[in-house]
């Protein structure tokens, strides 16, 4: 009986000798290289030492994000899932090196509870009036860009415990198209989706928008559409239930749909239509975003099993690398777990190859002006 090592363990086994081998063969070191280098070292964790002193980090852990376990053995249990946690962040460390991965707000979460409670989005179909958005030009594009220093993108949201991902993708993509539309950046109101839309497919019923169960964003637009659009954020305000009943008030709308279309996988046809149209509703895996802290994610796998809906609000040519393979293109994720997750409450995933599906379910909207007198 032959003793062959799982293709997982090898695969693991080769990518860690790669990073050695990157490592080491830079040799030709500028100043701003090494304090680079240094940068590294401090940001990111030292896995092993987490691992050891693992009561410890859970204590602080607990601390920073006011964790209360009701039962010293729910704290056993969280216990346990933080360290597999860690031993996942450092697993995420080694595939996804030019990112840092760490403690996080969901350290205490097992990937099923993570994925059930803080992501939400449905599997693609499109509705009826969804179009397909036209071929741009893509020869002057900006090598950066950023629609936060145009004005067009709100602040940071939090979904809470609640599925509702896909509803702030819907308002931060319509929130920005308005302020095309209008001049005016006005917040819009997630809690109108999470309580009123039931958008859905007749012939597949699990398709429905249904609020914290998840939903998606084609079909919160054609909600929009058809109801007369979204009242502000302070009309109807975030509670992160669906266990209210809708109180759409038609005659508070603040933007409304003018149309909605489903944008190519070309990366180059993405960011013509992110700098025309504002910012994109998008859909990713979100496996590393768990671990997530900051840099550029460009994991050497990860599947592209969309389960989160995201807003893409720009781009950029040269993210940061920790063993400086190559500066990486990426783009500019606004996610909706509030301002202290990622960067920011941002995520940067890099450009080029589709990486945990960013490319392949990219809509853009266009608002109706309403006149406002
Ligand atoms: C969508 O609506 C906008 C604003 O009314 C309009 O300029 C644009 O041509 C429309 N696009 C499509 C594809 O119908």
């Amino acid at each position: 009986m032959a003793m062959v090592p799982s293709p997982r363990l090898a695969f693991l086994v080769f990518i860690s000798s790669l990073i050695f081998f990157f490592a080491g063969t830079v040799s030709a070191v500028s100043p701003d290289d090494e304090s680079e280098d240094l940068m590294i070292r401090q940001v990111v964790p030292n896995y092993d030492d987490m691992l050891l002193n693992a009561e410890h980090h859970f204590a602080s852990f607990k601390k920073s994000f006011q964790k209360n376990y009701a039962t010293p053995e729910e704290d056993a249990f969280r216990l346990g899932v933080f360290k597999a946690n860690l031993r996942r962040a450092r697993r995420h460390q080694l595939l996804d090196p030019s990112a840092v991965h760490g403690i996080t707000q969901f350290s205490d979460l097992t990937t099923e509870e993570f994925r059930q409670n803080y992501l939400g989005l449905k599997p693609l179909r499109l509705p009826a009036d969804a179009q397909k958005a036209p071929i741009l030009p893509t020869n002057d594009l900006p090598t950066d860009f950023d629609w936060r220093d145009h004005g067009a993108v709100t602040q940071v949201k939090d979904q809470g415990f609640c599925g509702s991902c896909w509803s702030f993708s819907t308002t931060g993509a319509l929130e920005g198209a308005n302020f095309l539309a209008t001049g005016n950046l006005v917040s819009l109101s997630e809690q109108q989706l999470v309580d009123c839309d039931h958008e859905c497919d007749s012939e597949e019923p699990d398709s429905c928008d249904s609020g914290c169960s998840g939903g998606l964003m084609t079909s919160a637009f054609e909600y929009t559409l058809k109801s007369g659009g979204l009242m502000r954020e302070e009309e109807y305000p975030y509670t992160g239930t669906d266990r209210g009943t809708c109180k759409f008030d038609k005659t508070k709308v603040a933007a409304e749909v003018a149309n909605f279309s489903v944008v190519s996988l070309d990366e180059d046809q993405i960011a013509a239509n992110l700098v025309k149209n504002g910012p994109l509703a998008v859909g990713i895996n979100a496996a590393f975003m768990q671990t997530y802290i900051g840099g550029v994610s460009c994991p050497y796998i990860c599947t592209r099993r969309l389960d989160h809906g995201v807003l893409l609000v720009g781009y950029g040519s040269e993210g940061f690398s920790p063993i400086r393979l190559k500066k990486k293109p990426y783009w500019i994720i606004k996610n909706s777990w509030g301002g202290s997750w990622g960067e920011h409450g941002y995520y940067k995933i890099c450009r080029g190859h589709n990486v945990c599906g960013v490319d392949s379910m990219v809509s853009t909207v266009a608002a109706a002006f309403i006149s406002q007198e």
